[in-house]
């Protein structure tokens, strides 16, 4: 676990067109491909779900890390799996059964993640650590792009950080991510940054690469 891996959201691609935003972010110089599903339901606004996420699937070979904001959400893990997504992380406040949305998702072959709102503390995945690869601390409430970074959330990304110790999980960063906002949580400990508008601002792939490279190299140096 080196460098900082980039996954792009294709919240903020140009839906349109969704096939050839993916190409042209895998071209760009995207780790990741971040799917952010949303319901009407756990959170205010509704995109897309397995069905989108399987026609985009054979557009590139990169890993498909579904960020689920969705609830209920465990009738809907095999159909995520099936879809060819590869992590797939659930809310820790979308259902009382975490541990058991866990389980499920390992069984499905796949990498599980725990996300956490602004306002939840890391002690909600105090007790399921064993069971992850990814914590995804979110940095704005879920719902939309283009948000503002909650900076009160910093302090919480090196508490996870403790918290984890010397596991082999991930710490991932969702919400207002810019070069500006990437060294103060990579220099907390942040692995995976994903980032919607800063990265698809410009519309071109020649925009897409200085992007995701202007966020990389500020928090490359942050990570020294
Ligand atoms: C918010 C989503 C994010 C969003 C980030 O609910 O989970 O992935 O796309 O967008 P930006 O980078 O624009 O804040
Ligand atoms: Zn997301």
């Amino acid at each position: 676990m080196s460098k900082t891996i980039i996954a792009p959201s294709v919240l903020s691609a140009d839906f349109s067109r969704l096939g050839e935003e993916v190409e042209a972010i895998d071209r760009a110089g995207a780790d990741w491909i971040h799917l952010d599903v949303m319901d009407g339901h756990f959170v205010p606004n509704i995109t897309f779900g397995p069905p989108i996420i399987k026609a985009i699937r054979g557009r590139t070979k990169k890993l498909f890390d579904a960020h689920l904001m969705i609830a209920p959400t465990d009738a809907y893990l095999a159909a995520f799996a099936d879809a060819g997504c590869d992590n797939i992380t659930v809310h820790a406040e979308a259902g009382p059964h975490l541990d058991r949305s866990l389980h499920a998702i390992r069984e499905l072959g796949k990498t599980a993640g725990v996300a956490i709102n602004p306002a939840t503390p890391e002690s909600a995945i105090e007790y399921v650590l064993d069971r992850l690869s990814l914590i995804l601390v979110m940095t704005v409430n879920p719902g939309f792009g283009g948000q503002s970074f909650i900076s009160a959330v910093v302090d919480k990304v090196r508490r996870v950080k403790a918290l984890i110790g010397d596991r082999p999980i991930r710490i991932e960063i969702d919400g207002g991510v810019a070069p500006d906002t990437a060294p103060l949580v990579v220099a907390a400990g942040a692995d995976v940054l994903v980032a919607g508008s800063a990265i698809f601002k410009g519309g071109t792939e020649a925009s897409y690469r200085a992007n995701i490279e202007a966020i990389r190299s500020a928090a490359d140096k942050a990570r020294r």
